[in-house]
């Protein structure tokens, strides 16, 4: 008895964005960005909200499913819409998620992640309405972003690396199988703040002073990512060890997809080709939350995936914060 993933989706907004477009904006080239990143493209909305997006991922990872069973929809973003109500809410409302418990949760591009370990935990846990006579027993995690809206278009250290877009899943709890046989998530403190991203503030009639901070998403890269090379290694290894599954028994490996040469390294470091990496960066860029989710379904789409492989979706990002889960198709 346990979890599994029973469904994925992924919704990306109309327009597509290639690297020659951003160098008539920052000083870059192409050449540039595909040599440091891997990325030739991303899509960017301009008609989409968030909730378009979030919307239709969720609507292709659901498919036929009966929508009353759906017990929990945890969205993971830090480009919301709004900030009240929650995306997860907005969401249920769409759907008509009348047995749902939504909720929204921010842990940057390790979000899809979070928030499937957090799902995980509760429907098998019974707590949102699982048992043997109870019928609600599925959850639904999205991951969504408008990177686009938070970006600083003048920086060419971070406007050419993130995109637009949305993942999903749908997690069951049954009595018959269990898909999902190891995670692990941990929280790192960024004592050097070098992954941020702030917010405006309205000055209150109580002080003389407009509290700044900073708008946009700033990174020191470099920093970022000796610390996503690290973080991977480490997470990966704990669920590896935890689950006693070597790397090789592995079929599939879907990284957060923030660098081309992230992802190299870790299929280097595990001594795994690089083919066994689900990669779609060069036409996503970095979607933060959404990253994972969208490569996972490109994954279990391609045809390429049998019943009882195993699967390890991994991610890393602001917090900071890391983790992966081990699950079997
Ligand atoms: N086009 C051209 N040159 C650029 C550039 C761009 N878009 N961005 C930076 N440069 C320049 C820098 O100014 C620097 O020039 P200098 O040597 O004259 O100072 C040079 O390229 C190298 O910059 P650096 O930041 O050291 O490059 P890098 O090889 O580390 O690549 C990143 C930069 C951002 C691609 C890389 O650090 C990275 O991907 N980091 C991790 C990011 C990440 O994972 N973020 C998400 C976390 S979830």
């Amino acid at each position: 008895m346990g979890v599994t993933i029973i469904g994925t989706g992924k919704a990306l907004p109309e327009l597509s964005v290639k690297n020659e477009k951003l160098a008539e904006l920052v000083e870059t080239d192409n050449q540039w960005i595909i040599d440091r990143t891997g990325i030739e493209s991303r899509h960017i909305s301009v008609n989409e909200k968030a909730l378009d997006l979030a919307v239709s991922a969720a609507k292709k990872a659901l498919g036929e499913i009966d929508l009353d069973s759906i017990g929990l929809v945890i969205v993971a973003t830090v480009s919301p819409d709004v900030l009240v109500p929650s995306m997860a809410a907005l969401v249920k409302r769409e759907l008509h998620l009348s047995n749902a418990v939504a909720f929204d949760l921010n842990t940057a591009c390790s979000g899809f992640i979070y928030g499937t370990w957090t799902a995980e935990a509760l429907i098998k846990n019974g707590m949102c309405g699982n048992s043997n006579t109870n019928k609600i027993n599925r959850a639904l995690v999205i991951g969504v972003e408008r990177l686009s809206r938070i970006v600083n278009w003048e920086d060419r250290g971070t406007c050419i690396l993130f995109g637009d877009g949305a993942g999903s899943a749908v997690l069951e709890y049954s009595q018959e199988k269990t898909g999902i046989i190891g995670s692990y998530v941990k929280n790192y403190d960024d004592v050097t703040d070098c992954l941020t991203c702030g917010m405006q503030y309205i000055k209150t009639p109580f002080t003389n002073e407009i509290e700044h901070s900073d708008m946009f998403l700033k990174m020191n890269g470099p920093q970022v990512f000796k610390f996503a090379v690290t973080a991977i290694e480490e997470v990966m290894n704990k669920v590896l060890t935890d689950t006693g599954v070597s790397a090789d028994e592995v079929k599939y490996y879907v990284p957060h997809q923030a660098n081309m040469r992230i992802i190299k390294t870790a299929a280097q470091r595990f001594k795994q080709p690089l083919e066994k990496f689900q990669v779609n960066i060069q036409n996503t860029g970095n979607v933060s939350a959404a990253s994972i989710p969208m490569a996972l379904a490109d994954l279990m789409s391609s045809g390429k995936v049998k019943s009882g492989d195993k699967i390890m979706i991994v991610g890393f990002g602001g917090g900071l914060s890391a983790g992966a889960i081990l699950f079997e198709a």
